[in-house]
């Protein structure tokens, strides 16, 4: 297993994960650990990208938990329909929000957060979690964020 990942410089969006999600595959190869998986997954999106905020809540008996993240610490249950988290994953879908003033609902666990994506983990075809990411800057996320981090949470192994 690499131990240190290696950061693109470009600026292009879709290269950066290009390069990104090979070196995930092979972060996560021949580990079954869930929490691992998760933390690494947080941490080298969070390496890349720079962002506020990158983690994972996780189902567990009915609501949202907080899991591995990087960033600052964040608020720990979020129930279904709640916020963009607890909506995604009540809808299914990945939700992304440019400006999270404008989100009826919003849980603002950081008022320094002002663009949000949030993409549903599936298993079994059920929602089991949700990768959460935010931005300090208005409309940081779209189509292509969508698209790369729904081909990333689909690379978690249960
Ligand atoms: N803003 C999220 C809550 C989680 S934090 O951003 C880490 C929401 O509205 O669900």
């Amino acid at each position: 297993m690499a131990e240190d990942l290696n950061i693109t410089t470009s600026t292009d969006k879709s290269q950066q994960y290009t390069a990104l999600i090979p070196q995930i595959e092979a972060l996560l190869f021949g580990e079954p650990d869930l929490v691992a998986n998760l933390a690494n997954i947080s941490a080298a999106l969070k390496e890349q990208f720079k962002w506020f905020w990158v983690g994972f809540y996780m189902v567990k008996n009915g609501e949202l938990v907080l899991g591995p993240f990087q960033g600052p610490v964040a608020c720990t249950r979020i129930k279904l329909g709640k916020g963009v988290c607890g909506t995604a994953w009540e809808r299914a879908k990945t939700l992304v929000v440019p400006n999270v003033e404008a989100f009826p609902g919003h849980i603002a666990c950081s008022s320094l957060s002002q663009s949000e994506i949030v993409v549903p983990v599936f298993h079994n075809g059920a929602v089991v979690g949700v990768l959460d990411v935010d931005s300090e800057l208005l409309d940081q996320f779209d189509e292509t964020d969508a698209q790369f981090l729904e081909q990333i949470v689909k690379l978690i192994k249960f």
